[in-house]
C-alpha cells in the first residue's frame, strides 16, 4: 500500500480541520444504541482538540438520497458524541453554505463542530466537484477517520481529499495498519474464515482470498452450497443451487493456488429454524431430507481449532452458524474463543470485521481479545475482495 500521511505529519494548531467521521450509528428510541464508532474516532478528535485545532466534522447518516429529511438529521448523535469526547460539540444545520460558514467562523482552537448530514445534498454521493469545493472551503486541512465509509467515492470521502492537504486520522491509520498486516504483508500461514448465509454475496471475496491465504475455512449457510457441489444431500438447508458450479470453480482455483479449503465434516442439524429446536449432530453425508444444517458439529469445531493452531494470521468474516439462536451459536463461539486464546498467547494475529462478525464476537464475549476488530461493514468486505477503496486511495495519492 502506498504511504499515507497521518496526524504526525502536520501542525494543526489554530487550523480549521475538516474530519470525515462515520457517525452512521445504530439508534434505538432516539438514543445511540452502540457507540463503537464514536469510541473509534475519540483518539483523533481528542488529539486535535488538545493540539488546538478547530475541528469540523463531516459525516453521513442513513440514506436520505440527496434530500433534506429531518428524520435522518445528525443532530440526534450530538449528546452521545459529547459524552464520548467529554467536550461540547456545536451543530450546524447544513454542511455547506451560510449556516456552515457562520458556525465555522465562531470556532476557537480546541472546539468541535458537527455539520449536518452530507447526504442531504445530491452532490455528496455524486462526488460533485462543486459540492466537494463547497465543503473544502470550510477548512484548511482534511483528515479522514472513516475507514468504514472509504468504499464510497463520495465528495466528503474522496473528492475533498484531492482539494486539501489530506491525512489519515488515528482510527483510519489503525485500520490500515491492521489490515495491511493481516493480508497484504502477513506472517504465514494465513487462515481466513468466511461464513454467513450466501456464497452469492461473497463471490469476489472468496475468489480473492483463495489467491492470498493458506487455509480458507468456509462456514455458515455458504458451506452448504460447497457441500452440495460435492454431491452431498444437504436436505432443507440454506443452499444456492444455481451456484454449485461456481463453488466447484472456487475449489479448483484454491487448489491451483495452494490454498486448502476447509469445509465442515459434521453439523448440528434441526427440522425447525428456531432457538432450542430439537437437534442432533450429523455427519455432512447423513443430513435427513427434512433437516437443515444450522451450525458446524464438534468434529468440525476441533478441526477449525487445529487449523487456527497452525496459523500465524487469521482474518475472519462471517459466523459459522445461526449464532443468534442457541444452541446453534456453539461453533461460532468455540472458534472465536480459540482464536482469542491463541491471540492472547501471542501466537496469532487475529483481525475480524464486517456486519454480523462483530456481533458474533461480542456474543462470544471475545471481541476485545482479538488483535483488531474493524468498525467497517461494507468497506471491510470490499477490502477482502482486494478492491482499492476510493477514500483510502485519495489519501495515498500524491498531491
Ligand atoms: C456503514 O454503515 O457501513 C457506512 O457508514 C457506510 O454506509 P452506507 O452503506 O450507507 O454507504
Amino acid at each position: 500500500m502506498a504511504a499515507f500521511k497521518t496526524l504526525d505529519d502536520v501542525d494543526v494548531a489554530g487550523k480549521r480541520v475538516l474530519v470525515r467521521v462515520d457517525l452512521n450509528v445504530p439508534m434505538d428510541g432516539g438514543q445511540v444504541s452502540d457507540d463503537t464508532r464514536l469510541r473509534a474516532i475519540q483518539p483523533t478528535l481528542n488529539e486535535l482538540a488538545q493540539k488546538g485545532a478547530k475541528t469540523i466534522l463531516l459525516a453521513h447518516f442513513g440514506r436520505p438520497k440527496g434530500k433534506r429529511d429531518e428524520s435522518q438529521s445528525l443532530k440526534v448523535v450530538v449528546p452521545a458524541l459529547e459524552k464520548t469526547l467529554m467536550q461540547d460539540v456545536a451543530f450546524a444545520d447544513d454542511c455547506v453554505g451560510e449556516a456552515a460558514e457562520a458556525a465555522v467562523a465562531k470556532l476557537t482552537p480546541g472546539d468541535v463542530l458537527l455539520l449536518e448530514n452530507t447526504r442531504f445534498h445530491a452532490g455528496e454521493e455524486a462526488n460533485d466537484p462543486d459540492f466537494a469545493a463547497a465543503l473544502a472551503k470550510l477548512g484548511d486541512l482534511y483528515v479522514n477517520d472513516a475507514f468504514s465509509a472509504a468504499h464510497r467515492a463520495h465528495a466528503s470521502t474522496e473528492g475533498i481529499a484531492r482539494l486539501l492537504p489530506a491525512f489519515a486520522g488515528r482510527s483510519m491509520q489503525a485500520e490500515l495498519e491492521a489490515l495491511t498486516k493481516a493480508l497484504s504483508d502477513p506472517e504465514r500461514p494465513v487462515v481466513a474464515v468466511v461464513g454467513g448465509a450466501k456464497v452469492s454475496s461473497k463471490l469476489d471475496l472468496l475468489g480473492n482470498l483463495v489467491e492470498r491465504v493458506d487455509f480458507l475455512v468456509i462456514g455458515g449457510g455458504m458451506a452448504n452450497t460447497f457441500l452440495a457441489a460435492q454431491g452431498l444431500d444437504v436436505g432443507k438447508s440454506l443452499c444456492e443451487r444455481d451456484l454449485l458450479e461456481t463453488a466447484t470453480e472456487i475449489v479448483a482455483k484454491a487448489k491451483a493456488a495452494g490454498c486448502a479449503i476447509v469445509l465442515p465434516v459434521d453439523a448440528r442439524v434441526a427440522k425447525e429454524f428456531r432457538a432450542n429446536a430439537e437437534n442432533r449432530v450429523a455427519a455432512v453425508d447423513d443430513v435427513g431430507a427434512d433437516e437443515m444444517i444450522l451450525d458446524i458439529g464438534p468434529k468440525a469445531i476441533a478441526e477449525v481449532a487445529a487449523v487456527f493452531a497452525q496459523a500465524k494470521t487469521l482474518v475472519w468474516n462471517g459466523p459459522f452458524g445461526a449464532f443468534e439462536l442457541t444452541p446453534f451459536d456453539a461453533g461460532t463461539v468455540a472458534a472465536a474463543k480459540t482464536a482469542a486464546e491463541l491471540t492472547e498467547a501471542g501466537k496469532l494475529l487475529s483481525v475480524a470485521g464486517g456486519g454480523d462478525t462483530v456481533a458474533a464476537l461480542n456474543h462470544a464475549g471475545v471481541a476485545d481479545q482479538f488483535s483488531y476488530v474493524s468498525t467497517a461493514g461494507g468497506a471491510f468486505l470490499e477490502w477482502l475482495e482486494g478492491k482499492d477503496l476510493p477514500g483510502v486511495a485519495a489519501l495515498t495519492a500524491t498531491k
